[in-house]
């Protein structure tokens, strides 16, 4: 995680820095720091919590200068203190850092030894010494870095900046992403095309191994054995405009709002409704007809929309599916071969334990896919076969259009499979896609349960516990009930299978426990029905979502309910996504905890 820029430019720097960091904060907004040089000293201002925190330091205490570089961050090591915040400096050297040097602890007992004063609790500032060290013996800038490079393990990109050198910016990437952007007599380095979008479109990304020497001139890249490399320069699609939340108080309520129309945008990308079919380009990479199993793999909200995948493609194209945890599956040692595909899903595409999966199956010859937000992002471009959704850009750190438009896609990717492998009939699919072409229809539908919903928070936000419950299909969406509660507004929640809530967590019901129970009137809403009534039998308070037959055939165990339209089998995750996203919303407001940047949190995770 954090967010990295660096800036060797004709007018001041910080300015610049800190409109860079504003895009960078969904990397991390612990704390932020920028350092120029002024008549050659490198001089710091940092400042604990958000960027404004640091923009108001800047109004104070200006910072002069035409070079220089900035962070946002996520702790990794040590607290989100000033102290902690970067650049870290040592002697001649200012250095940003994203990821984590695993070996810091031995390297830090090298350079007390060798008489350094360690003034904070951090990773990088370790960094910043041994190229202090190393400058100290003579090493000019270039081969200090060319020295220290190889002894750091981990993961890293890394932005530095010298004293007495204005024209000269090093930058180095193993593992976390880092490119260079290229100006008019002026060049930059950053996390992403997004860090450097208010610059320049023009884009160099160092790939593994890299490192660079960057002059307002142009940049010198050499590769993990320091042999000079030419990379292509591309040219990037990223926006210099600023996101803003239009009419709403929140990126998150913008972006529910936002999904009737961003999921039209993404089935319309999959589906071809002349003929009703699935079709899905480049989907033939994926080699769905001879598979006798699907890989799927990603973290968070984005597992969880390849959690609901599991059901489709085993109902629709008999295609079992390999499901795990990315930071699970990139350690178990899975047998993958060149006869297996694996997919994977992320908003980001840069979140690291993703990455490395995907890394891992394509080494052991798998064919690859991914499902990405972010066009640009790492996955994207180390995909064999890239299928993005169209949910434009997701800003507030908890996912919400991102993973119904995941879905969306998912569901053309098991159509597609079932039709290729022989098993889903042509009126079926015509079927099924006809259902999806309702989803935007009954989005909006579904919004219109929030004035209700909103009710439901008020006495959420005073519980210290909450449960999700759901079977099927449903079964993922209660974990991503309570995976947003948790992140939004801290309270403890946790999702269940319906049915497996007698084999333990049904010890925790009591009159103080909300249980929210995900059921639309499907094919196993009896079976839901009767561990909601377990639950009322057990004082729990329940709030049911359901449709008009749901609610008349459910009993009078519920103490409220949340009616959706009603929608069949292959649209209802999608659908019930949003009273999921609204309940954790709304509770988060009423609490006023940082709905957009909850506490802990980035969105995008680029370190294990
Ligand atoms: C939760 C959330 C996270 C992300 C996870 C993966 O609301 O947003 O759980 O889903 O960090 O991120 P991506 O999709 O960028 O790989």
């Amino acid at each position: 995680m954090c967010g990295i820029v660096g800036v060797l430019g004709r007018i001041e720097a910080a300015p610049r820095i800190v409109d860079s960091l504003k895009r960078l904060e969904y990397r991390g907004y612990d704390s932020a720091g920028v350092a120029t040089l002024v008549d050659g000293a490198l001089v710091r201002r940092r400042a604990e919590g958000k960027l404004r925190n640091l923009e108001a330091v800047l109004e104070i205490t200006p910072l002069k200068g035409t070079s220089g570089i900035g962070h946002t961050r996520w702790a990794t090591h040590g607290a989100p203190t000033v102290s902690n915040a970067h650049p870290h400096q040592a002697g001649s050297v200012a250095v940003v850092h994203n990821g984590i040097i695993e070996n810091f602890l031995e390297l830090r007992e090298e350079i007390v030894e060798a008489g350094a004063v360690l003034e904070t609790d951090t990773d990088t500032e370790v960094v910043a010494h041994l190229i202090n060290l190393a400058l100290l013996k003579g090493l000019s800038a270039q081969d200090a870095v060319a020295a220290v490079l190889p002894r750091l393990k981990g993961a890293f990109a890394l932005a530095m900046l010298f004293a007495g050198e204005d024209d000269l910016l090093i930058g180095a990437r193993k593992g976390s992403p880092l490119a260079i952007g290229h100006g008019e007599g002026e060049m930059f380095l950053g996390s992403d095309a997004i860090a450097l979008s208010p610059f320049t479109d023009r884009i160099t990304y160092l790939e593994e191994g890299d490192w660079a020497v960057i002059t307002r001139s142009g940049a010198r890249i050499f590769d993990r054995g320091n042999q000079p490399v030419e990379r292509p320069e591309a040219k990037s699609a990223v926006t210099s405009n600023l996101m803003d939340k239009g009419n709403y108080k929140h990126f998150m309520a913008k972006e529910i709002h936002e999904q009737p129309e961003v999921l039209g945008h993404t089935l319309s990308r999959y589906f071809d409704y002349s003929t009703n079919q699935a079709r899905v380009a480049g989907a033939e990479h994926l080699n769905f007809k001879n598979l006798s199993r699907l890989i799927v793999t990603a973290c968070g909200t984005a597992y969880l929309a390849g959690l609901v995948s599991k059901y489709w493609f085993e109902k629709y194209a008999r295609l079992p599916v390999d499901i795990d945890i990315a930071s699970e599956f990139r350690y178990r040692e899975t047998p993958v071969s060149g006869q297996d595909t694996a997919l994977f899903i992320s908003q980001s595409g840069e979140t690291a334990d993703t990455l490395a999966s995907l890394r891992y199956c394509k080494e052991a010859g798998a064919a690859i896919g991914a499902i990405v937000n972010v066009p640009e992002s790492t996955i994207a471009r180390e995909a064999d076969m890239v299928f993005p959704t169209i949910a434009g850009p997701e800003i507030g750190v908890a996912s919400t259009k991102a993973f119904t438009c995941q879905l969306a896609v998912l569901a053309a990717l098991a159509l597609q499979a079932g039709r290729e492998r022989g098993v889903l009939s042509a009126e079926k699919e015509r079927e099924l896609v006809a259902e999806l072409t309702e989803v935007p229809s009954l989005a909006l539908k579904a919004l219109a349960a929030e004035s209700d919903i909103v009710k439901l928070a008020l006495p959420l936000s005073k519980a210290d516990n909450a449960l999700y419950l759901g079977r099927a299909t449903s079964y993922p969406l209660a974990l991503e009930g309570a995976l947003k509660l948790k992140e939004l507004s801290y309270i403890h929640a946790e999702g269940y299978a319906a049915g497996e809530l007698k084999h333990g967590p049904i010890a925790l019901i009591d009159e103080n426990m909300p249980v929210f129970v995900i059921a639309p009137h499907d094919a196993i809403f009896e079976k839901t029905v009767s561990n909601m009534q377990e639950v009322a039998a057990r004082g729990g308070r329940i709030v049911l979502i359901t449709d008009a037959r749901g609610a008349s055939e459910s009993g009078n165990a519920a103490e409220n309910v949340v009616i959706m339209p009603e929608m069949s089998d292959i649209v209802a995750p999608i659908i019930y996504a949003l009273p999921v996203q609204l309940i954790a919303y709304h509770t988060a407001v009423f609490m006023g905890t940082d709905v957009d940047q909850p506490r802990n949190l980035a969105k995008s995770v680029t370190v294990e």
